[in-house]
């Protein structure tokens, strides 16, 4: 029988040359559209955090992809839901840090109260690329003071090395190319 792994990673397509020359796009969405893939990817990544991370508080998610897993793994574990945005979308007093990605530049924001001082959260995000963004991500919960038990994505791209950019941070992975 065809494990939850190999039904998630059936579910990933690769685009040539998107979103621009040169880059081979991962897409998701063959995921979203089956549900037994997308209840596949939840349940991997509630045996990690009841495994790992028992403790945790807060599940924070990157826009905009951390947004389409990261409340349905909260709603699983009870516990809320945090959103770190793009800048300019987040209403009312915010932190925010800017970033480099793969292909462009970008700044991320959260609300100044999504997150108490000493919090203890996971963040969540589809992919990991160059990990510019769960870097912006853990800045961002510095400047909060919560507590970054780890980050969780669906895809590791193994050689862009995000990983060392995230150096004291664990960071667990369901598929790795
Ligand atoms: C992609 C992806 C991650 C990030 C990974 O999102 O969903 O969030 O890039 O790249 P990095 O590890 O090099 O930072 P993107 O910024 O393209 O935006 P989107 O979610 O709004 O499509
Ligand atoms: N797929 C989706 N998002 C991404 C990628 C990718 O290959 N690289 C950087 N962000």
């Amino acid at each position: 029988r065809e494990s939850k792994l190999q039904l998630v990673h059936r579910h990933i397509r690769a685009f040539s040359d998107f979103p621009k020359k040169g880059i081979l796009f991962r897409d998701i969405c063959p995921i979203l559209k089956d549900p037994a893939a997308l209840t596949a990817v939840i349940d991997l990544f509630e045996e990690h955090v009841r495994k790992n991370h028992q403790h945790v508080e807060l599940i924070v998610g990157l826009d905009a992809r951390g947004f389409l897993f990261g409340p349905l793994l909260a709603q699983r574990l009870d516990v809320g839901f945090v959103l770190v945005r793009k800048k300019g979308k987040l209403p009312g007093s915010t932190v925010s840090v800017a970033y480099d990605l793969e292909y462009g530049k970008a700044e991320a924001e959260i609300q100044e109260d999504a997150v108490a001082p000493g919090q203890k959260v996971l963040l969540i995000d589809d992919l990991l690329a160059t990990g510019g963004t769960l870097y912006a991500a853990c800045e961002l919960m510095k400047k909060q003071q919560a507590e970054v038990l780890g980050c969780m994505v669906v895809i590791e791209l193994k050689e862009l090395n995000g990983i060392d950019k995230l150096k004291s941070h664990s960071v667990f992975s369901l598929v790795q190319y």
